[in-house]
């Protein structure tokens, strides 16, 4: 949720800052601004895409070779070019850039108006401008960076800031809490930024800030250590992603390179981790910890949107393959009740990003109450990778589409795989069912190619026919009620169509009164032991005219006859099926989203990486 940038060197620093705001702008693109120090400060800062500031900055002209920048996704206050950050103190030396929350921020603000301080915007970021303002002057003792100390000492709330001061003309002042912040170290510059996209085109030696610390950067050198003063030496780690991973390689969309990238995703997500020589599975990241996961009482996993509906998906593996207990829950919700979880148990959370602050919050807790604390995760350095006790990436690859596909494939991947692991350790899946289950998967790339290859343009041209569909409704029931879930959760925040998921059988339970003439139904009809029963469905939907949209394979050939449409998708083992039927479900909500002409990378008022609370 929001991008920081910032940059010290020789190059024009507002072509670094604009490039790699535009690398950030899924994070946030309610606003952009830059704040360049060249003799005095300079702030330029627009409402809307980064595009609208970068055409402010070609026009007005501003040079100077460092610098922050920032792409906003608003929480206090409107997207106006007011209240955009960067924010100024009101002398006008010194710029904050900010990611997070300040909880605090309205009696601080009450505090500080009280001194006679006077605000220009509605965000609780301005307060941190104003009042390190007022600290720095306090005394002449004081450096820039003690004053930074202090300021965030009395600041309650989560934040990655950049600040710079005129003062300090050589200077970038960064710190974290709650919020991610990694520095970039280049040739005789430095680069910071909220996540890796923008860094990966100059260097790939980075160092990633922990909470709690801070740093103080010019172009050649840098200086981390904690907001109490103590000098740490901080490890330089090497990205592994590269530019092409990054750009959209002649997709119009990201999300549509995405949809289009699984069958790659998930080989790469299987790779040296299901071994067909050795009829098992190899996952590293989990080894040590893999009797106490064998062991647990239970599984709780904890996750938000599409990687909550993975994690339900996980649910029926491991209950099933390797007859484990799982619980499956809303991290937002896991942290406020009193959770009854402690050793013995194993909490999984799972995330894109690595850095859903409702995650990580459930982390957090569950971590203080002596749970093992494992992750799924996809971004390599981000806070879960980091504070889970063990885990898994996912290795999809960057997801820079707002809307999460080939992230949602991996992570049912892990998930798969964890399950078939502890189900070999445990001694319920004997060799044979792991050689059968293990050929199977190493099916399932190609067959996630050929729904590709033959349902893209079929569902192109359906999806126009459904475009100003009001409602929508997606019915399945065991390992595809998930997959209903994330099939409505795709539409609705992209196309902004109101679309609800249900395990097929609640229908009679209400939904079925909305039911009409008007009401596409999409039926998630390809696991064998569930089909007799979505036959029926259908019939209860047909019978109230409704129209079904069916996504089936041809061991359910039944479903063609009594559909409106239909997908045919290859057959699989059931508990494989949500890594085949979520495909045309990706597929269809991008290309009705196209079709509104809806913005499908940003929709709006989403980010990709949620980090606040
Ligand atoms: O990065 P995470 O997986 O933790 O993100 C969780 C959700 O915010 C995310 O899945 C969100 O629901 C996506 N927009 C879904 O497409």
């Amino acid at each position: 949720m929001c991008g920081i940038v910032g940059y010290i060197g020789d190059r024009k620093a507002s072509d670094v800052l604009i490039k790699g705001l535009k690398r950030l702008e899924y994070r946030g693109y309610d606003s952009a601004g830059v704040a360049l120090i060249n003799g005095s400060l300079e702030v330029r800062k627009r409402k809307g895409k980064v595009d609208h500031l970068s055409k402010l900055i070609a026009k007005e002209g501003l040079s100077g070779n460092m610098g922050i920048g920032h792409t906003r996704w608003a929480t206090h206050g409107e997207p106006n070019d007011v209240n955009s950050h960067p924010h100024v103190s009101e002398n006008g030396k010194i710029a904050v850039v900010h990611n997070g929350i300040i909880e605090n921020y309205s009696s601080l603000k009450k505090q500080l108006a009280d001194r006679g301080k006077t605000f220009q915007s509605q965000t609780d970021t301005e307060v941190i401008a104003l009042l390190l303002e007022e600290i720095y002057n306090s005394s002449f003792e004081i450096s820039f960076e003690e004053a930074i100390q202090l300021t965030l000492k009395q600041i309650v709330g989560t934040y990655g800031l950049a600040i710079v001061h005129t003062d300090s003309p050589d200077k970038i002042y960064i710190a974290r809490k709650g919020s991610p912040l990694l520095l970039g170290i280049g040739e005789n510059e430095m680069f910071i930024a909220s996540d890796a996209s923008p860094i990966v085109e100059f260097t790939n030696k980075v160092i990633y800030l922990d909470d709690g610390e801070m740093a103080t950067i010019t172009r050649d050198n840098y200086k981390v250590k904690t907001i109490d003063d103590v000098v740490l030496t901080k490890e330089v780690h090497e990205l592994a992603i590269g530019l092409e991973e990054i750009e959209k390689a002649g997709y119009p969309h990201f999300m549509l390179k995405e949809i289009f990238e699984q069958p790659r995703s998930i080989a790469d997500c299987m790779r040296g981790r299901v071994v067909k020589e050795t009829n098992s599975i190899q996952l590293g990241g989990i080894e040590d910890v893999m009797d106490e996961l064998v062991n647990a009482r239970r599984i709780v996993i904890a996750a938000c949107g599409t990687s909550w509906h993975s994690g339900l998906v996980g649910e029926y593996l491991f209950e099933e393959l390797a007859k484990l207990p799982v619980e499956v829950e809303y991290a937002s919700e896991f942290r406020y009740r009193d959770p009854l979880i402690g050793r013995g148990d194993v909490l999984l959370v799972i995330s894109q990003s690595g850095e859903t602050a409702d995650t990580l919050a459930a982390m957090r807790e569950a971590k203080k109450r002596g749970a093992l604390v494992l992750g799924i995760c996809n971004v390599v350095g981000s806070t879960i990778s980091r504070d889970t006790d063990a885990g898994v990436f996912t290795h999809a690859g960057p997801e820079i589409g707002v809307a999460s596909t080939k992230a949602f494939t991996a992570q049912v991947v892990v998930l798969t795989m964890m399950a078939l692991a502890v189900g070999k350790h445990k001694g319920i899946l004997k060799d044979d069912d792991m050689r059968m289950y293990i050929n199977e998967l190493l099916m399932l790339p190609s067959k996630v190619e050929y729904i590709l290859e033959h349902a893209n343009e079929p569902i192109k041209k359906m999806a126009s026919l459904f475009t100003y569909a009001p409602n929508f409704l997606y019915l399945g029931r065991s390992y595809n009620f998930p997959v209903a879930l994330e099939g409505a959760l795709k539409l609705k925040e992209i196309s902004y169509i109101h679309a609800e998921g249900y395990p097929a059988a609640e229908m009679k339970h209400g939904p079925i009164a909305l039911i009409d003439e008007m009401m596409p139904v999409v039926v998630i009809a390809a696991t064998e032991h569930t089909n007799d029963k979505m036959i029926s469905n259908i019939e209860e939907v047909k019978a109230r005219k409704g129209r079904i949209i069916a996504i089936m394979n041809d061991a359910n050939s039944d479903v063609k006859d009594i559909s409106d449409f239909h997908i045919s998708i290859p057959t699989t083992k059931d508990c494989f099926s949500p890594l085949l039927t979520v495909i045309p479900l990706q597929l269809l909500s991008y290309y009705i989203a196209v079709n509104r002409g809806c913005n499908v990378d940003q929709p709006r008022n989403l980010a990709k990486s949620v980090t606040v609370e």
